[in-house]
């Protein structure tokens, strides 16, 4: 049993850690900021880096916050996106905008240190950039990743196959989440993380989960060995 009770998800989805079920997502933000600062300082201690890759959507919003005040290292620490929306930089509906507002302009990261996938070229060729990117940073420390109500997570979609593919990011061109166009972490970099981690909440995500407790390939139950922090909301399905 985790801490709150919560059966074990190993129990169920062979492909996991067992679940942390927290009360809110209030709570889900701080215990997921404590354990990345613990991570990043193992991850510092032992090579000198902290390689993460932060996740977009709105579930990590709090979180980031929350890092702003955290005891990470920035310095030492290297910036990724689990994925990213092919629409011009700065725009308000991109995953790096979000970071940056709730969480990298508040830090003293260096900017060199922060790697922003450049969607605004269109996926085909920012996936081809990304890859260079990727190619000597292998394996990162920490992916955080969150998951939509169809079971996609970053931008790997459970009706596109591109989450096959064994390239180091991928292009997606026709995302049932808008928009269509999109730049992705390919799977195998999301499973050769040393650590993945992802933040879950709200009672939309219970029927993914539930789905994926029942055996669903849905892609984000292909990320192995995968910490999942959840919230009461997302695993009863009912709200407040
Ligand atoms: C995106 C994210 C996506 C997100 C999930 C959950 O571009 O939206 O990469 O994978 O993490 O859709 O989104 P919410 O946290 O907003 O529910």
């Amino acid at each position: 049993m985790t801490s709150s009770g919560a059966i074990p998800w190993t129990l169920m989805v062979p492909t996991c850690n067992p679940i942390e079920v927290f009360a809110n997502s209030e709570d889900l933000a701080v215990a997921a900021a404590g354990r990345i600062a613990a991570l990043a300082a193992r991850a510092q201690a032992e090579r000198g880096v902290f390689r993460l890759a932060l996740s977009g959507g709105r579930t990590p919003h709090r979180c980031y916050e929350h890092l702003r005040h955290g005891a990470i290292n920035w310095l030492h620490t290297e910036v990724y996106f689990s994925d990213e929306r092919c629409l011009p930089r700065g725009d308000p509906e991109r995953n790096d905008t979000m970071a940056l507002e709730t969480l990298l302009r508040h830090v003293p990261v260096p900017p060199s240190h922060i790697h922003f996938i450049p969607a605004e070229l269109g996926p085909t060729e920012a996936a081809a950039a990304y890859i260079r990117v990727l190619a000597s940073v292998q394996p990162l420390d920490l992916v955080l990743l969150g998951m939509g109500e169809d079971g996609h997570t970053a931008s790997l979609f459970p009706d596109d196959c591109v989450w096959r593919s064994k390239a180091l990011a991928v292009p997606v061109v026709d995302a049932p989440k808008p928009p269509a166009l999109r730049v992705s972490l390919g799977l195998d970099v999301l499973n050769a993380s040393r650590h993945k981690l992802f933040l879950v909440a709200g009672a939309e995500k219970h029927q993914a989960l539930q789905r994926m407790k029942e055996g669903a390939q849905f892609p984000a139950a292909l990320v192995v060995g995968a910490e999942w922090y959840v919230d009461q909301a997302a695993l009863s399905g009912e709200v407040g």
